[in-house]
């Protein structure tokens, strides 16, 4: 996103307990493409994408813009978070066009660890310190139990539900 693409992008890896969190590499591509190829990880995203599909439109070295972590474990990249500029989206009441938004999915060999808690938690940290006062959002689909644990885990509170893509959304804020 824009804000962080002026002196703040990318930053040093940073380090948790058990993590690193960096920018990507072409070191990554594989682990791309098993994300994107899972059916677990397509669940409430959209769906899993065909492999052949992915080898061939994934670039060599993907996910290189301001606010995009890979996630390493171990020296392996085994999931991504990002922060994005949320874009406005039609029929949508509030405007929430502009706010910073955080996504996460991660490998499911690697869920059920608090990695990936461990890794949004140390990201907002990051954040709260770049732009100090910024709010994040996020959206998931409510039925991703996953995801509305971790939300809440984070910090994030409910602002509203509200059909889309056929599925009930929760939207919800965190402030730092
Ligand atoms: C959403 C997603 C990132 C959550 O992953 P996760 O591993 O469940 O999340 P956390 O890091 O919070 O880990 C929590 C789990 O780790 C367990 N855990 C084990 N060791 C732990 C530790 N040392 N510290 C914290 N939690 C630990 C917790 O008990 C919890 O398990 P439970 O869910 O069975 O109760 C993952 O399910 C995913 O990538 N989903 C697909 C993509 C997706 O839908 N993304 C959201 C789009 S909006």
């Amino acid at each position: 996103m824009s804000e962080l693409g002026s002196g703040t992008w990318p930053p040093a890896p940073i380090k948790t307990e058990r993590l690193v969190l960096r920018e990507s590499e072409s070191r990554d591509r594989a682990a791309f493409v098993e994300l994107f190829a899972s059916p677990e990880v397509g669940t409430f995203i959209g769906g899993a994408r065909p492999r052949d599909d992915l080898e061939r439109a994934v670039p060599e070295t993907p996910g290189r813009r301001p606010g995009f972590f890979v996630i390493e474990r171990d020296g392996a990249m085994i999931g991504m978070v990002t922060l994005d500029r949320r874009e406005e989206r039609p029929g949508r009441a509030r405007p929430e066009a502009g706010l910073t938004e955080l996504g996460y999915l991660f490998l499911p060999q690697a869920w059920g660890h608090g990695y990936a808690a461990e890794a949004c938690t140390a990201i907002l940290d990051w954040f709260a310190g770049t732009l100090p006062g910024a709010p994040v959002v996020l959206t998931t689909q409510s039925a991703n139990d996953r995801a509305m644990r971790l939300a809440e885990k984070l910090g994030f509170t409910e602002v509203e539900r509200f059909e889309e893509f056929g599925a009930e959304q929760w939207f919800g804020e965190w402030t730092p």
